[in-house]
């Protein structure tokens, strides 16, 4: 199942390199890839969202087995996708990227929720869950505020046609749900009560 698993996660990362070995990247190939690393990042992390509902709707801690997995396919993506942007697309222009971070808020909302999800990567790892051991509830509360702003950076990028941006609002909302106190103390009582 693991093997599997990172296949999967794997699978966006595959199709560039296919479509850069094989000249099949759109002619802005550029933009293509910077478009593909960044669904890939807010993909896996509604993934990694429904992860943790899983849990809290059935009780059963196994869902987690994946989330660690999903989490840090999240981070790569989202790394790589700042990377292109930042590296390969700007050259680490330094005058470019601070005129396209003050100028463009899609890019400032982009860079704030790769900060936002920065720690949580880091507590992914021994060292930074010792070390960061008293942040640990915010830290982990911080993917929330980084997953909205994902969206809002998705969003504000769109020129027109913006549903696609609202097909991840409408399911970044449905999950942020279960996360309402009163609605997650009910499925606990549920799974106390019939577990
Ligand atoms: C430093 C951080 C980031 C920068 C500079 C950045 C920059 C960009 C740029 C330039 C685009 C394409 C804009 C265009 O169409 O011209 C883009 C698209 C996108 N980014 Fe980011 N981004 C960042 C972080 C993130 C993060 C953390 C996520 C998600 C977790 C994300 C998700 C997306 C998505 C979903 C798209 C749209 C892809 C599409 O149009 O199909 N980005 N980003």
């Amino acid at each position: 199942m693991r093997f599997a698993a990172h296949v999967l996660a794997l699978l966006p990362l595959t199709a560039i390199c296919w479509d850069i070995y094989f000249g099949q990247l759109s002619p802005n190939p550029i933009e293509d890839v910077t478009h593909r690393t960044g669904n890939a990042a807010l993909t896996l992390l509604l993934v990694t969202h429904t992860i943790t509902i899983t849990r809290i709707i059935t009780g059963r801690a196994s869902a987690l087995t994946f989330r660690r997995l999903t989490g840090l396919y999240t981070y790569f993506y989202a790394v790589l996708h700042a990377f292109i942007f930042f590296g390969v697309d700007y050259r680490f222009d330094y005058n470019l990227i601070s005129d396209g971070i003050f100028t463009k808020p899609y890019v400032l909302a982009g860079l704030t929720a790769l900060l936002l999800i920065t720690p949580r990567a880091i507590t992914s790892f021994r060292f930074g869950a010792v070390r960061l051991r008293n942040y640990a509830v915010v830290i982990n509360l911080l993917v929330y505020p980084a997953t909205a702003i994902a969206v809002l950076h998705f969003y504000w990028l769109l020129k027109k046609e913006k549903s696609e941006a609202l097909v991840y609002l409408a399911m970044m909302a449905f999950l942020f749900v279960f996360r309402i106190p009163w609605v997650k103390s009910r499925f606990t009582r549920l799974n106390k009560t019939c577990p």
